[in-house]
């Protein structure tokens, strides 16, 4: 059976770090200790400031852990659809940006002898099925407009099947993103930088300082920088302009040099993604909506057989994992002063798939823009920007977001808990209330309530991950409904079953 986990989690110990344990200063406060988060803190720690990160889990337990590592300037939403909302200047600041992030990442590693399998090497977009080569034409065009002059177009890429014709994008790279964010955490703590795990954010105060709330400790800053992932401190605004999506991944041994090492990604929505890890070869795929979709183990087998398909060397699957990536209707991250916030407030979301380098970007732009710096990417990047050409997309996401809420009205998805396996969770309607309940491995029941605690929607069971996720804007629970993933910032609400009422 393979390991329902990422190689990544499954190959590094994170540092130990222990909890905020008493009230703190320090000039910035970074909430979320993924590579968001460690890059900004890094960055600042080595400008002088004093620092502290706070993750509510271990360090980089959150997607960073769950990523496939791929550092590219090759953007999956396509340069000439970027082109379109943002403009040739837009796609060259892209570009610019996203290769200045995996230069900068190189520079670390070296600079900081980090022992993180980092690697430059070329990357291949091919056709998906039935797409037509034109796609790469289009391509290849804008790639050359956005700067990208040594991007080409080949026959085919270098793996035994035939591809079909491709673009090359030289000097990509590749790490192990955990031993990576360690390299991270022992600069930082050589510079000053204090990292608090297993210390939840419970709420945000804006003003100077502003102030964190962390149990009954408080952390008070000049600057608050929220990068957790889908932000926890914005209730409504960024959420409207972004969408959550769950990809999966699948990796199995191949014989040592059967497979170049080189990343690929087809032009499928949603599109394939291949890696080497060692002779580990990692493929990802099969997006879905979060919360709107119920097969997942099927989304496993179907990524099996196309990998299989492609590369008949694989030996048994030994691992498995899933995660989430944010969506942003106009295909870029959101990164810098938190919209409609204090001054002092900033953040980082809307990943779009592509969170290690848009992660590295958020660490030199916020950086730059804490320290009063100014840098040529902060208007591309910046929260408050209205995508007006993306507004078919957004009115699109919104109204899908909107329809969620009909899941109020609907039954369940079984009449009664007794109805629910072993190791597996469904919605119960209870009267006017919705119960999301898990039964565990040895048959117990664990009730909460279904209404995520972000804006309400009824979150769905995931079989594949054992998760509860929300369908609006990505929040995620354990089984036992803990939250793991924002906005929501609060466990699902536990409620008393039908025969403990009847008892008390
Ligand atoms: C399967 C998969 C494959 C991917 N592949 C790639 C790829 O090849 N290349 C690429 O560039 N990107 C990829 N991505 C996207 C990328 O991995 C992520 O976008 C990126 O790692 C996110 O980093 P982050 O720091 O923003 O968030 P995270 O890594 O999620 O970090 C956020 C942290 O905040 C903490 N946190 C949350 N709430 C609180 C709170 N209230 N208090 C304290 N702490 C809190 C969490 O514990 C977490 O550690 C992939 C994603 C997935 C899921
Ligand atoms: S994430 Fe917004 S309602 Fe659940």
């Amino acid at each position: 059976m393979p390991r329902h986990q990422s190689v990544w989690s499954a190959t590094a110990a994170m540092p130990e770090c222990a909890p905020l344990r008493e009230n703190v200063h320090v000039d910035v406060c970074v909430i979320g200790g993924g590579i968001a988060g460690m890059s900004t803190a890094y960055h600042l720690c080595r400008a002088g400031k004093s620092v502290a990160v706070l993750d509510d889990g271990p360090l980089a337990s959150g997607m960073t852990g769950m990523t496939t590592g791929h550092l590219t300037n090759m953007l999956d939403d396509r340069y000439f659809e970027l082109e379109k909302l943002h403009g040739e200047e837009g796609i060259r600041v892209a570009a610019d940006s996203h290769s200045a992030a995996i230069e900068r990442i190189d520079e670390i590693v070296r600079k900081e002898g980090i022992d993180c399998d980092f690697a430059r090497l070329d990357g291949y977009l091919f056709l998906a099925d039935g797409d037509k080569p034109s796609t790469l034409d289009k391509e290849l065009d804008a790639a050359h407009r956005a700067g990208l002059k040594q991007v080409e177009r080949l026959g085919r890429a270098p793996f035994e099947w035939d591809s079909g014709p491709c673009l090359v994008f030289p000097r990509q790279g590749q790490f192990h993103p955990l031993k990576y964010v360690q390299g991270l955490a022992r600069a930082l703590r050589r510079d000053g930088g204090r990292i608090f795990c297993n210390s939840h954010a419970d709420a945000v105060e804006g003003g100077v300082p502003c102030l964190v709330h962390v149990g009954r400790h408080v952390v008070t800053a000049d600057a608050l920088v929220v990068a957790t992932n889908v932000p926890i401190n914005n209730r409504v605004l960024l959420h409207t302009k972004q969408a959550p999506y769950m990809t999966y991944v699948i990796g199995a041994r191949v014989p040592p040099g059967s497979v170049p090492k080189a990343l690929a990604w087809d032009t499928g929505d949603p599109y394939h993604y291949i890696r080497l890890h060692d002779d580990l070869l990692i493929v990802g795929g099969e997006d879905h909506k979060s919360g709107q979709a119920y097969d997942s183990p099927q989304r496993y087998r179907r990524l099996d057989a196309w990998a299989r398909a492609r590369f008949p060397m694989m030996g048994e699957l030994e691992y498995m994992w899933g995660g989430q990536v944010m969506e942003p209707v106009d295909y870029l991250a959101f990164i810098g002063h938190n919209p409609l916030d204090d001054e002092n407030i900033y953040v980082v979301t809307g990943d779009s798939g592509m969170g290690l380098t848009h992660g590295t970007i958020a660490g030199m732009l916020l950086c730059d823009l804490i320290l009063g710096r100014r840098n040529p990417w902060e208007k591309l990047y910046s929260p408050s920007r209205v995508p007006l050409m993306a507004a078919g997309e957004l009115a699109k996401e919104d109204l899908n977001m909107a329809a969620q809420y009909a899941d109020w009205l609907t039954p369940g998805d079984v009449k009664s808990a007794d109805q629910i396996g072993r190791d597996s969770g469904a919605i119960v309607r209870r009267g006017l209330e919705k119960i999301a309940v898990y039964r565990d491995a040895n048959g117990a029941a664990h009730e909460c309530s279904a209404a995520c605690p972000h804006l309400g929607c009824i979150v769905h069971w995931n079989p594949g991950e054992k998760t509860w996720d929300c369908p609006c804007h990505g929040s995620r629970f354990d089984a036992y409904g803990h939250v793991f993933n924002g906005p929501a910032n609060r466990d699902l609400p536990s409620v008393q079953r039908p025969q403990d009422k009847r008892a008390a």
